[in-house]
């Protein structure tokens, strides 16, 4: 998959996608990270992105020219026929979720609009935006930590990222369940130990006791998954 970052600071990047299991997926061709300045794309002695809003009204909106320009610029080295996602990560967009990444896997290219400041001319939204992606319901300075997070929550879903694929089927979200508490050694820290079921070797009682603290998990933690879980058993007639 590849990806194409547009922002004003190119430099945020720099770490997530230099550390860990990011950075082997990046070495190994898994992900092609490209970030661009959307100032390179202005062509005024000031390399000006942003201007007051028409109306009135406080701060500065992000001019349509530069970002139209950016993105038509990544389009055409992409081949015909390829399917380009346009997603700019705003509050009002879809709140990220589990299946919307799942969704997003399916792309060989995409393209990330980070806005700033106050808001982005409507235009951008209208005509060159085909998605608009929130990570949640409250307000950062910037798209920038937002693009991070979703192409974290995609990139590890892409087949050769996760040393073992496995553990996406056990983790938390994938089922609508929480994922079960888990331990490593020693077998006693401090007084606390291990439960034992998990020592017993009995892969029916584990399976068990890990599906039942799934369970018991989500319906605390979260109740609102709990409800859907519990309706999409019925629904398959498992409930
Ligand atoms: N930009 C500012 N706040 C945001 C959020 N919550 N999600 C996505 N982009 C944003």
């Amino acid at each position: 998959m590849q990806i194409f970052i547009l922002t004003l600071f190119p430099e945020m990047f720099e770490g997530p996608f230099k550390c860990g299991l990011f950075q082997k997926a990046v070495a190994s061709g898994v992900v092609k990270v490209d970030i661009r300045n959307i100032r390179d794309y202005t062509h005024d002695k000031h390399h000006t992105t942003d201007d007051y809003p028409y109306g009135g009204g406080a701060g500065m909106v992000m001019k349509p020219e530069p970002i139209f320009e950016a993105v038509e610029a990544i389009k055409a080295g992409i081949p015909a026929g390829e399917k380009v996602p346009v997603i700019l990560l705003t509050p009002q967009g879809r709140v990220l979720s589990q299946e919307i990444a799942k969704e997003l896997t399916q792309f060989n290219y995409m393209i990330f609009i980070c806005g700033q400041y106050e808001g982005i001319d409507e235009r951008i939204r209208e005509h060159i935006v085909t998605d608009e992606i929130s990570i949640g319901d409250y307000i950062l300075s910037g798209g920038e930590l937002a693009a991070m997070v979703v192409i974290n929550t995609v990139g590890r879903l892409l087949p050769g990222f996760l040393g073992s694929p496995e553990s996406l089927f056990s983790e938390s979200h994938t089922d609508g369940l929480l994922e079960y508490p888990q331990y490593t050694r020693p077998q006693e820290f401090r007084g606390w130990p291990v439960p034992e079921v998990l020592l017993s070797g009995n892969h029916a009682q584990i399976a068990k006791w890990r599906q039942e603290q799934s369970e018991i998990r989500t319906e605390t933690r979260r109740p609102d998954m709990g409800k859907r879980w519990r309706l999409t058993k019925m629904e398959n007639g498992l409930g």
